[in-house]
Order: structure tokens, then C-alpha cells, then sequence
């Protein structure tokens, strides 16, 4: 050893991982339940709480289910839960969507009667509604863009009169956010934000989501409005049109596989920024968990530490209601 005048380190970054005391002084990104957004699934059943089979700890919720729901994550310090509707009726249009008497119209006026204190987001889309499980109605076999704008605009007023919070659309059809600004302010709902899903790729990883909802396409797939996970440069033109078009905050949805462009959104742009780990990325978790082969509890936690240092302000995630606890000690 001695005779191979190895130089010893004068700079020693081992120095500040010593102990405990000294590791939590200088570490850089912190997770509070503040960063979360519970997803929640709400089912016209009565009496329901249907564990979804391939996320375990996720449920179809009643009405009344998912108020109970919203009042545990408030409890644990969750600033918003995101709705997903699962309708009794499907059809062409996906008319349930701007019915008052639509799941989510229900879901939000019965949540906002119950519990104070926490924002209750509304997704925005046509999937679990319509009866071919595209994001709008068809026309000559694809999605007809624009008359899916109109759509979202009723759809958007009938959510914000139920009283929801914010409106998040993920149907990425061109012009979206413009149109539900339009409708949004044609109501008098200008203080009503718009989280946009702005970036939003064709993924594979939202496959157990579709089981929870049943809005797997029955035709062809989502790959003519979401994005091809190969392209950072449009994610980043798609941001730009959301921001021109009056996006109040924006998202990078999936996480895990899109790091990156989390990281390049972030940069390029000055609004609050979402990251949305999916359905999939939670299954993986769970199931690699439940063999035994990972430690279930810490890959949560550095997972949901990745997405935020790579710069995620707010985390979309299954696992809020689990870390938050973890959080809370
Ligand atoms: C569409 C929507 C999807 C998800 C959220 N909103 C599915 C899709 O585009 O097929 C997926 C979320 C997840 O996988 O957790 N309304």
C-alpha cells in the first residue's frame, strides 16, 4: 500500500455523511405531506369501498367512502385530493361528465359540505365516461378535437359549480386550457385555477388505472393527443402553449421514466410545477414489495425524493396518504 504513494484525499465528502446529525444538516431536499396530491376514485355504487386489484391499498369509493377518505388525508396534512369519476352511464359523448348529477358532481358538492381546509381538484377528461374509452367523441375514427373543447367547457363550469377548487385537464387535445379558461370566465369562475396535465405521454405505466376506471380504449390507442415518450423538445412546446393559453400551474405526467423533462419544465418555466406518479409506477412498487424483493416503505420514500429534487413542487401520487404518515414519525 505504502510503496504506491497513493495521494490521500485532502477533500473528503465522507466527512459530512458521518452521522445522523450531520446528514440531516446538509441535506437539500426535503418532503413535507404539503408536496402531495391524493388521487381518489368515486364509483355511483353505494356502500363501496372495492379494492382495486391491481393497486392494492387503492379503492372505488362511494360518495360517502370517498368523504371519509378526504378527511384522513386532511388530517395527515394533504393540501389537495385530485377526483376520478366512475359513472353509471357511459356513453358516446361522456355525458356524465357535465351532468350536475354526475359521480363527480355528487363526490364534490358532498366532500365540500363535509370538510374544510383542504382543495379538491377535479380531473378533467371524457376516458372513464365515454363508451369507447377515448378522451372525446369520435369523428371518422379519432378523437374530434374540437368538439371536445366545447365539451370541456361545460364540463369545467359543471365542476366548478359543484364547488370544486380547480380544474385539471388531462385529455391533451389541442387548445384545451384556452377553452376552459373561456368557459371558466363566461360564468364568473375566474379565480377558478387550471392545473394543466400539460405534458402528459402515452404511457404504458397507466395500465392499472385503467382497470380502476374501466376506460382502456375499446378501439386503437391514445397515441394521435398523448405525447411519444421519446420527445423532450415538444414536452417543452406544450408547456409553452399551456402557459401562452393561461395554465396556472403545469404537470409532467408520467414521473419515474420523465425525470428529465420534470427537470427541463422546471427550468424553462416559472409556474408551480406537478409531477404525476402513476398508477403503474405505484403497481411496480407494491408488487416488487410484496415478493419481498424491495424494501416497500424506503423505495416510496426515495422515489417521492427523486421526483421532488428533480422538481416536482407538488407530487400526484397513491402513496400520500402512506408517506405522509412515514413523515409524521
Ligand atoms: C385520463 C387519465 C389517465 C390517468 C389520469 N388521467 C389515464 C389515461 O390517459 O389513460 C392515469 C393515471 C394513472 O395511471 O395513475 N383521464
Amino acid at each position: 500500500m505504502s510503496d504506491l504513494s497513493i495521494p490521500k484525499p485532502y477533500v473528503r465528502p465522507r466527512r459530512l455523511r458521518r452521522t445522523d446529525a450531520i446528514r440531516d444538516m446538509v441535506r437539500e431536499t426535503m418532503l413535507t405531506a404539503n408536496d402531495f396530491i391524493y388521487p381518489l376514485f368515486v364509483t355511483h355504487e353505494k356502500n363501496t369501498k372495492r379494492e382495486i386489484t391491481s393497486m392494492p391499498g387503492q379503492f372505488q369509493l362511494s360518495v360517502d367512502n370517498a368523504v371519509k377518505e378526504v378527511q384522513l388525508a386532511k388530517d395527515l396534512g394533504i393540501p389537495a385530493v385530485i377526483l376520478f369519476g366512475i359513472p353509471a352511464e357511459k356513453d358516446n359523448l361522456g355525458s356524465d361528465t357535465y351532468s350536475d348529477n354526475g359521480i363527480i358532481q355528487q363526490a364534490v358538492r358532498a366532500i365540500k359540505d363535509s370538510v374544510d381546509g383542504i382543495s379538491v381538484i377535479t380531473d378533467v377528461c371524457f376516458c372513464e365516461f365515454t363508451d369507447h374509452g377515448h378522451c372525446g367523441p369520435i369523428a371518422k375514427g379519432t378523437v374530434d378535437n374540437d368538439a371536445t373543447l366545447e365539451l370541456l367547457a361545460k364540463q369545467v363550469i359543471s365542476h366548478a359549480k359543484a364547488g370544486a377548487d380547480m380544474v385539471a385537464p388531462s385529455g391533451m387535445m389541442d387548445g384545451m386550457v384556452a377553452a376552459i379558461r373561456a368557459g371558466l370566465d363566461s360564468e364568473n369562475y375566474e379565480d377558478i385555477p387550471i392545473l394543466s396535465y400539460a405534458v402528459k405521454f402515452a404511457s404504458s405505466f397507466y395500465g392499472p388505472f385503467r382497470e380502476a376506471v374501466d376506460s382502456a380504449p375499446q378501439f386503437g390507442d391514445r397515441r394521435s393527443y398523448q405525447m411519444d415518450p421519446a420527445n423532450a423538445r415538444e414536452a417543452l412546446r406544450e408547456a409553452e402553449l399551456d402557459v401562452q393559453e393561461g395554465a396556472d400551474m403545469l404537470m409532467v405526467k408520467p414521473a419515474m421514466a420523465f425525470m428529465d423533462i420534470i427537470r427541463q419544465v422546471k427550468d424553462t418555466f416559472d409556474l408551480p410545477l406537478a409531477a404525476y406518479n402513476v398508477s403503474g409506477e405505484y403497481a411496480m412498487i407494491k408488487a416488487a414489495a410484496k415478493l419481498g424483493w424491495i424494501d416497500e416503505q424506503r423505495v416510496m420514500m426515495e422515489t417521492l425524493t427523486g421526483l421532488k429534487r428533480a422538481g416536482a413542487d407538488m407530487i400526484l401520487t397513491y402513496f400520500a396518504k402512506d408517506a405522509a404518515k412515514v413523515l409524521r414519525g
